[in-house]
């Protein structure tokens, strides 16, 4: 077996020349802190015991891998999806959420901020955080507060505080300035959970690593079913990039296996409203890590578009950063209008209405033809339900 290059980070946080810990000196010692323990605390018996009890009964993992008949027959080739729609909650998100409340508080914290585009990492946090009683302040750009209404209604019902971030694009990336702001003015009783793979070392690594139970599952799970652990190829949408980090983990060092990443085009790479990062970024500094950043050659962030408030970000973790940089995976830029119609083909010939996010990633079969044995599992990181208004206004 070839060396691990791909699924884990150095000791300093970098992937590649991707990563690291660029953070204003007041919030230092909270990083440091986790830099030092998150490694013990998560790989400790009594974590792994807490945790996987949670993510069986209460979020109700393992979650299907479920043979698309009538998608596989449209597109000539074998289409698996990873049903991370059937979470508790409705994405991928609750196991990140779960597992850095559990963190918190094997830390002492007693408060928990969060940042949230969709809203699922928001609802996911909230429910952690109700569950095992800490206190929870969700920061939230205001336009997504508007075209996720109900996930906001969620987060109330379950206990937590929403804050508005109403500055730039009012959307993910100012929320997570926001969030960022309050973890320094309350750095030792506080603990951030960032949704995605990306922030400070070791933010990335921790997030791919609380979702890494997705392609470990998808390994055991794809033996079941036709007798080998490696498909041909893994699809998944990016924004941060945590549900494509969860569902590429146990497969980024198996050169066999291909992977393949969605991102937002918005309404098309030259349009000036995209969040294709991975086309329209160069090499800079986004939240507390070295990454590909859509930025201007001052280096001010670029606002981003996406119809979809989970890709509405003008950065992408540092671990695919490298994957895209190392060519170990191959990225798709999505625009709007054909993600609006893969989800629309979806909830037709499958009755699964996906989420807005998961979308971009089914629309990678219109690309791209894959052969009539290939093995590909789309990773289907939510369902559609927070989506609702906006399908309805466009159908
Ligand atoms: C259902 C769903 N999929 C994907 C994403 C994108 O996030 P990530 O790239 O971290 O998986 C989000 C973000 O909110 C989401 O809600």
């Amino acid at each position: 077996m070839e060396a691990i290059k791909y699924q884990n980070p150095d000791k300093e946080g970098y992937y590649g020349q991707f990563g690291g810990a660029f953070v204003p000196e007041m919030l230092y010692p909270n990083v440091e802190e986790l830099q030092d323990q998150y490694l013990d605390i998560i790989n400790s018996e009594e974590f792994q015991k807490e945790f996987r009890y949670l993510l069986k009964d209460y979020v109700g993992r393992a979650t299907p891998l479920y043979f698309a008949k009538n998608l596989s027959e449209k597109y000539n080739t074998q289409i698996y999806l990873k049903r991370e729609d059937l979470n508790h909650t409705g994405a991928h998100k609750i196991n990140n959420a779960l597992g850095q409340v559990l963190l918190a508080k094997k830390l002492g914290k007693k408060r928990i901020i969060a940042e949230t585009g969709a809203g699922q990492h928001g609802v996911a946090t909230a429910t952690a955080c109700a569950l095992l009683g800490l206190e929870c302040i969700v920061y939230m750009g205001e336009v997504d507060i508007a075209r996720q209404e109900p996930n906001v209604g969620r987060m109330k019902l379950l206990g937590a505080t929403v804050i508005p971030a109403t500055s730039g694009s009012k959307t993910l990336k100012d929320a997570v300035n926001e969030a960022l702001r309050d973890w320094i003015n309350n750095a030792t009783t506080t603990h951030y959970i960032i949704g995605s793979v990306v922030g400070p070392h070791p933010f990335p690594d921790l997030v791919a690593r609380l979702q890494s139970v997705i392609s470990e599952e998808i390994k055991w799970q794809l033996k079941e079913k036709i007798g080998r652990e490696n498909p041909d190829y893994v699809i998944a949408c990016v924004g941060g990039g945590s549900n494509a980090a969860g569902a590429f983990y146990h497969f980024a060092d198996e050169k066999e296996v291909k992977l393949i990443a969605a991102e937002a085009g918005g309404f098309g790479l030259e349009s000036g409203k995209s969040a294709a990062t991975t086309f329209l970024g160069t090499l800079g500094v986004l939240h507390g890590s070295k990454s590909i950043v859509m930025q201007t050659k001052d280096g001010q962030v670029i606002e981003p578009h996406s119809i979809s408030a989970g890709l509405d970000y003008p950065g992408i973790g540092p671990f695919h950063a490298n994957l895209f940089t190392e060519k170990r995976a191959q990225y798709f830029s999505i625009t709007d209008d054909e993600a609006l119609e893969s989800a629309f083909e979806l909830s037709k010939i499958e009755g699964i209405i996906p989420a807005l996010e998961t979308a971009h990633a089914l629309s990678v079969f219109t690309k791209k033809k894959f052969n009539e044995n290939d093995v590909v599992v789309v990773c289907l990181s939510g369902r559609g339900d927070k989506d609702l208004d906006t399908y309805l206004q466009h159908i």
